[in-house]
């Protein structure tokens, strides 16, 4: 990601948040700390977001987005590009425009949910789904609350970032760890390409690089 950055210092970055980045995010602000990358002229994207939920509450994925990547990489709060947090369909549809018009994202940092979604595209999702309003899997609902302590805490829906503008990221960095997500990891990266696992279409997309754990890609 630095090397990335460093040839496009003006890049579009859709950024995700969940547990799995963190440690990349930290190492970045590491590196941006003792003077060898500077991150601050790229343009972040936020991937998604519960839907309704402001800024200021804790569970605020923007919030998260801003603690974790935005503040430590020295990034002004003018180039962080949310997502419509209500799901309007013509904020999101206006949203996807803004977006192809600036030239699409150059880079998309990924995470991978236990039943293969990417953002919050829940199976099933389209190459082609928009940036829109979503319903929660039990799933996700259940891999969130390790975040905000219980089930009930985590809202039912979503925004999310839809399929077709992520796929079009010009590289995309798919990040997993740990051996609870060995079985989708496989199912995206050697399973059949179906809308049932959102990740096994990264196969189809132009550049994308996967970081694994050996938990995530060892023989059991
Ligand atoms: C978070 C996001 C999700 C997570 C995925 C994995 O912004 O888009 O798709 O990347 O649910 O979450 P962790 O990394 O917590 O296992």
């Amino acid at each position: 990601m630095a090397g990335i950055l460093a040839e496009r210092p003006d890049a579009r970055v859709l950024v995700a948040t969940g547990s799995t980045p963190m440690g990349l995010y930290a190492e970045l602000a590491r590196r941006r700390a003792g003077g060898a990358l500077d991150p601050s002229r790229i343009t972040v994207y936020q991937l998604d977001e519960y839907a309704g939920i402001p800024p200021e509450d804790p569970r605020s994925l923007l919030g998260w987005l801003v603690r974790s990547f935005v503040e430590p990489l020295g990034i002004p709060l003018e180039r962080l590009v949310p997502v419509p947090r209500d799901g309007d369909p013509d904020a999101c549809a206006r949203y996807d425009l803004e977006v192809d018009r600036a030239g699409g994202y150059d880079l998309a940092i990924l995470g991978i949910g236990p039943n293969g979604h990417l953002g919050f595209n829940e199976p099933p999702s389209d190459a082609d789904a928009p940036t829109r309003l979503v319903e929660l899997a039990p799933e996700t609902i259940r891999a969130n609350a390790a975040y905000w302590g219980s089930p009930d805490l985590v809202p039912r829906r979503a925004v999310t970032v839809g399929m077709r503008g992520l796929l079009a990221a010009r590289t995309i960095l798919l990040l997993a760890s740990g051996a609870h997500k060995r079985d989708i990891v496989r199912r995206a990266l050697r399973g059949p390409v179906t809308p049932e696992v959102p990740a096994s279409l990264l196969q189809r997309a132009a550049d994308v690089r996967v970081f694994l754990d050996r938990d995530a890609w060892g023989e059991p």
